[in-house]
């Protein structure tokens, strides 16, 4: 007995020691407050630049909660492992940042520790903003530093043991975390390299776009850029793997980048639509850098592909009578803004994407589609792509059904299986304004 006892004692001794070295191997020190920088600290031109830079890392879309003043932190981001609230980000003393240093922001923003020394979660895109180079860190700080300071204490983040001890992250950090620079690539055009810096570091496209591990730690490899799930979107392949009936080119990509929509594509709606509008005031030379990056990953040796042939091909014949339910649906819901064949109608509703090449239609999911006809697109990514009304009170999820395996048909394509049901699931699940951005 006596030896047992022995046994668990020495077990025991061996775990603390394990657990105590973790925490004390893991243990970041808080970096003291100081005194908020005195006006005048920064150039008019490097705040400018911050500004740019925020819009670029899509800073606002996360540190606002719906209805809130900017930056003030309190958004729902739902994990795996329960509800994480966003940060205030405004210079305030108490309840924003303005007590930080510039070696405390460089820290939370490259390594993901707060300045008390507390690690943060990874729904924090930290992974991504690593990449970010010095000049641009300190005009993001001199940005921040300069805004409005507002008093507003967002809701605290508790999550169920075991993942509020927050000194589990650093494990997750010593797997998923590549702290530095993206590495120049030489064999590529300074361009290709300008892109990867965007794309990697400030746009964290890849937090959207690439699939996830049973860790939330972003696949790479081949799975880089494969395509992931957000808050009931499907968000798409940027690879050859896309839906994308027609393949992108790199002047589509500009288009979409720049106004939220290409014609030979469709537009940006749901959890996409916010980082268009942070795209769109980036430079033309930066968003064909983006576009050139994007592009090394799709199948270069494709043809564009004639926009308007294809469409002609796909209505070249009527797969059923016209009086088919889908037909009549579509008619009276959805004709009178997308019905002409280019896909661009100058008119006051904005843009008409052809849904004939709309890349959601052709998706192994339905649920952008479903979605967009549900919740219409109350926001617009730009100005210039419009919105659209919500069908979730004209339409069954029947209805919807019809309608979306209706057009599948005429476009050649299998229906989607158990659409009611699904549609029915989405209108439950995803009422507008529910909370717009979950972690990914
Ligand atoms: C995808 C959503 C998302 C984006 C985009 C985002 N953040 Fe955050 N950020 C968070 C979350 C969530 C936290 C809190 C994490 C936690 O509590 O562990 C956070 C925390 C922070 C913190 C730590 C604040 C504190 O009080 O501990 C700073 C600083 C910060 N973010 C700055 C930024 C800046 C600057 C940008 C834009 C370049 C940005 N964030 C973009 C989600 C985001
Ligand atoms: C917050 C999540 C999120 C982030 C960050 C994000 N995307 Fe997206 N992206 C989406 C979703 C969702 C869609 C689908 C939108 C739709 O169909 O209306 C999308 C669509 C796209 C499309 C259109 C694909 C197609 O075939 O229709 C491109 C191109 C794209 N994103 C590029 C990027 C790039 C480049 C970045 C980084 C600068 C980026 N995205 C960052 C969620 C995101
Ligand atoms: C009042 C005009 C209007 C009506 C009616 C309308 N739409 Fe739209 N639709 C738009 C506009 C404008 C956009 C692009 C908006 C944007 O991205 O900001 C759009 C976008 C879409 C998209 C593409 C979303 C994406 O992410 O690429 C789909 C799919 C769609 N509509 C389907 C439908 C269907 C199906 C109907 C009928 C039930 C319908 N629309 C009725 C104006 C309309």
């Amino acid at each position: 007995m006596r030896t047992l006892k022995k046994l668990v004692l020495i077990v025991l001794v061996l775990l603390i020691i394990v657990i105590g070295g973790f925490f004390a191997l893991t243990h970041q020190p808080a970096i003291e407050p100081t005194a908020q920088p005195p006006a005048g600290s920064f150039s008019q031109q490097q705040i400018d630049k911050g500004k740019l830079l925020a819009a670029m890392g899509d800073c606002a879309v996360c540190h606002t909660a719906p209805g809130g003043v900017k930056n003030t932190g309190g958004l729902p981001m739902a994990s795996p492992f329960g509800t994480i609230y966003t940060t205030n980000i405004t210079p305030d003393i108490d309840t924003g940042i303005g007590r930080w240093s510039y070696e405390a922001f460089e820290r939370a923003m490259r390594h993901g520790v707060n300045r008390d020394g507390k690690y943060l979660y990874p729904a924090f895109p930290y992974t991504a903003f690593t990449r970010v180079n010095d000049e641009d860190m300190k005009s993001l700080y001199a940005f921040l530093m300069t805004q409005p300071a507002v008093k507003h204490q967002p809701p605290e983040t508790a999550l169920k043991f075991p993942f509020n001890i927050r000194a589990g992250i650093a494990a997750w950090n010593w797997v998923y975390l590549k702290k530095g620079p993206v590495p120049e690539d030489t064999t590529k055009p300074p361009e290709w390299n300008r892109g990867a810096y965007l794309a990697e570091g400030l746009g964290h496209c890849s937090a959207c776009h690439s699939p996830r591990d049973q860790f939330a730690g972003e696949l790479g490899g081949a799975q880089k850029f494969a395509g992931s799930t957000l808050d009931g979107w499907s968000v798409p392949a940027l690879t050859s793997k896309t839906s994308a009936p027609l393949p992108w080119t790199a002047e589509d990509l500009y288009a979409y980048f720049k106004h939220g929509f290409s014609p030979r594509h469709g537009s940006a709606a749901g959890p996409m639509a916010p980082v268009i509008h942070g795209l769109s005031q980036q430079s033309d030379a930066d968003l064909n850098a983006l576009a050139s990056y994007v592009m090394s990953f799709k199948d270069g040796n494709a043809k564009p592909g004639d926009a308007e042939a294809f469409v002609a091909d796909k209505f070249k014949e009527s797969k059923f009578a016209l009086d088919h339910e889908g037909y009549r649906l579509f008619e009276g819901a959805c004709a009178s803004c997308h019905s002409d064949a280019t896909g661009v109608k100058d008119s006051m509703f904005g843009v008409r994407p052809q849904l004939a090449l709309n890349t959601n239609l052709y998706s192994d999911s339905p649920n952008n589609a479903a979605l967009v006809i549900l919740n219409g697109i109350q926001t617009a990514a730009t100005p210039t792509t419009g919105t659209m009304p919500a069908f979730r009170h004209n339409l069954s999820d029947a209805q919807i059904a019809t309608l979306l395996n209706t057009m599948r048909a005429q476009f050649g394509l299998q229906p989607w299986a158990d659409l009611p049901a699904q549609v029915g699931k989405l209108r439950k699940d995803k009422e507008p304004g529910a909370h717009r951005l979950s972690a990914h």
